[in-house]
């Protein structure tokens, strides 16, 4: 039997191949340019890979050009965090959450689900 909420999930998903792990930085992350839509922006933390919005909510700050720490990422203006996980803001002035996407590591490579947010 099947879920058919979780069957139109799968079938309104649009995974995409955003680059090889090795591309994503130490330091900061790897801006994606897509077409048709806001950039969006592949960090890593540890072992785990995390995959944004590029643009902070609170101007307009490339987040890749911040600083990951522990999860977190600072933005290069105002030095406001989020959470990279949730999208959460975690420090001032960031009060609205960065929009955040499904993103798993297969074969090498950097997946996302860009057709929703987490
Ligand atoms: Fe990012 Fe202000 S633009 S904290």
């Amino acid at each position: 039997m099947s879920d058919v909420g979780e069957d139109s999930k799968i079938a309104s998903s649009q995974w995409v191949a955003l680059c090889s792990a090795t591309d994503v930085p130490d330091i900061g992350g790897l801006r994606i340019e897509l077409e048709g839509r806001e950039a969006i922006a592949v960090f890593r933390s540890g072992d785990e890979y995390f995959v944004t919005d590029d643009q902070c909510t609170h101007g307009n700050a490339s987040l890749c050009d911040g600083d990951v720490i522990e999860g977190e990422i600072e933005c290069p203006f105002h030095r406001g965090m989020f959470d990279l996980r949730t999208g959460q803001p975690t420090g001032s002035p960031c009060t609205v959450p960065l929009r955040t996407y499904p993103a798993e590591l297969r074969d090498g490579l950097i997946y996302a689900d860009i057709s929703q947010e987490k």
